[in-house]
């Protein structure tokens, strides 16, 4: 079962188990809020799943700033019911986390045991979450993904996906400034698929890092998605502090695998190498 079903991790997360051979229920907004309990206790009852992955959350960040209440409900309260649903029922749960729990003022990639310190609502929520689901269902999976861009365009930002705004953007000739000054390891959506769907039958549980190995800034990952495309653009480096922003964000969101290296599950592929892959199946889909 899984909850986010038509967004931007959930249609990835959808087809790549399906191809494996899972049965998925998928769960949209409308087939049920996470919030509303009853109705996913209905739903579970109704289809006794194994495996329950949330990607369901609040996480447009400024929003979430707006809406400690809502951010809270959404990203711990609501995931934590559900992680209590499902160790009631030994329904293996999976939850999705993110970079944002760390302040980014380590000079290193982030570890899974080391301390969050969130800078905004978002973060505190998520993190709020990550410790709710852990003291009821200690069994849970929770998997930190940062900078993630699939097939399907996340719902919470309306529409493109980073690269696919870039390419747009370049096709128009405009002129485009990137910050070099925010440090990523921009992951896609499909390798997380690929990597989770060797995971789950294999005991591991609590906290785990899942994102593209190596890093770069913005500006690079911007420079690569032109390099790679082969599209002319009219690109400039920028600093964070040339755009005025509303929430405060991470500098530094890098997070290691550990979890993953040391049980030989760290299926993800270098930034550079899922983003050719991507690229390779997006210029072939929108070459017309
Ligand atoms: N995007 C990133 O760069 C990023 C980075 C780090 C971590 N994450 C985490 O990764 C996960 C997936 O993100 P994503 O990029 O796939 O997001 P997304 O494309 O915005 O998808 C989120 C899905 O959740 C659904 N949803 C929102 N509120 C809901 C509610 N109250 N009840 C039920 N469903 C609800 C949305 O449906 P509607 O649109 O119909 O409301 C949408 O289908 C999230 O946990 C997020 O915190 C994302």
């Amino acid at each position: 079962m899984i909850t986010g079903a038509n967004g931007q991790l959930g249609s990835d997360l959808k087809d790549v188990l399906s191809s494996g051979g899972y049965k998925i229920i998928a769960l949209t907004h409308q087939d049920a809020d996470l919030a509303d309990s009853k109705k996913i206790i209905e739903l579970v009852n109704e289809y006794q799943p194994n495996i329950f992955i949330n990607t369901a959350a609040f996480h447009h960040v400024d929003q979430c700033e707006a809406d400690l209440e809502k951010a809270m409900l959404l990203n711990a309260t609501a995931p934590a019911l559900i992680a209590g649903i499902c160790k009631e029922r030994n329904i293996t749960f999976i939850h999705f986390s993110t970079d944002y729990v760390f302040d980014g003022k380590k000079a290193e990639p982030y570890v899974e045991t080391d301390a969050a310190h969130p800078l905004n609502n978002y973060g505190i929520s998520k993190r709020k979450g990550e410790e709710a689901i852990l003291l009821i269902n200690p069994n849970a999976i929770i998997i930190r993904v940062s900078a993630i861009y699939g097939k399907s365009p996340c719902r919470a930002k309306n529409g493109l996906n980073f690269v696919q705004l870039m390419l747009k953007k370049a096709n128009e000739n405009a002129d485009l400034k990137v910050v070099d000054d925010e440090i990523v390891s921009p992951t896609s959506t499909e390798s997380i698929a690929n990597c989770l769907i060797e995971l789950v039958d294999k005991n591991l549980y609590g906290i785990i890092h899942m994102t593209s190995e190596g890093s770069c800034s913005w500006y690079e990952f911007a420079q690569e998605i032109f390099n790679y495309a082969k599209t002319p653009a009219k690109l400039t480096a920028a600093k964070s502090t040339d755009f005025p922003a509303k929430t405060p964000r991470p500098k530094y969101s890098v997070l290691e695998n550990e979890v993953l290296k040391k049980n030989d599950l760290n299926f993800m592929p270098h930034w550079k190498t899922a983003l050719h892959l991507y690229l390779d199946q997006y210029l072939v889909q929108n070459s017309n």
